[in-house]
């Protein structure tokens, strides 16, 4: 199963300086849960903004660089039929495509199944979520998480393609 995993406000925006625009701890938990024992494929951007590749799963990154230093258990490719074809020699891992916005072009009309967290706030930001043909995928799941802090309220969503 190949999935887009990201968490986006209520404009769509995705990042702010390299980062996220939130603190959101319940949604880093979902993230762990989605994502552990999986395989993991970030644009390098985003993989810059962390601290350390994400422990317990298998992390890919992908540069146009052909000489892009990565730590050793880091997967470096180029394009993304690599990354599609790495998948295929390991069919018991879900491929999660974790963003950010550059990334998830490059694998446009590719998932099977899309985990979105959507923000009821407004944040500062400077990089949007790509528009999306929700069409295409039913909402299979729906779990609403109130917040102290409005801005915070959230909700997980889980779409399958039809
Ligand atoms: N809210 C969320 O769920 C979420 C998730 C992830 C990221 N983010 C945020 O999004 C922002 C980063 O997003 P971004 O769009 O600027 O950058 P990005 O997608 O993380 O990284 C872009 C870079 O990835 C490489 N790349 C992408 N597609 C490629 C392909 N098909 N082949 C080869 N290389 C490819 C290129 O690296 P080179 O330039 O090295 O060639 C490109 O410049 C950050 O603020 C981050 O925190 C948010």
């Amino acid at each position: 199963m190949i999935a887009f995993l990201w968490a986006e406000d209520a404009d769509g925006i995705i990042g702010r300086n390299g980062r996220l625009p939130w603190h959101l701890p319940d949604d880093l938990h979902y993230f762990r849960e989605l994502t552990e024992g999986q395989i993991v494929v970030m644009g390098r951007k985003t993989f810059e903004g962390l601290k350390r590749p994400l422990p317990d799963r298998t992390n890919i990154v992908l540069t146009h660089q052909v000489d892009y230093e990565a730590p050793d258990d880091v997967i470096v490719y180029h394009d993304a039929p690599a990354v599609i074809a790495y998948a295929e020699t390991k069919p018991d891992q879900n491929l999660i495509i974790i963003g950010g916005a550059n990334l998830f072009a490059s694998f446009t009309g590719i998932p099977d199944v899309l985990y979105r967290t959507k923000l009821a706030g407004h944040f500062e930001g400077d990089t949007h979520m790509l528009p999306i043909d929700y069409s295409q995928y039913a909402l299979t799941k729906s779990t609403a998480v109130t917040n102290p802090d409005p801005q915070l309220t959230h909700t997980f969503e889980v779409w399958t393609r039809k």
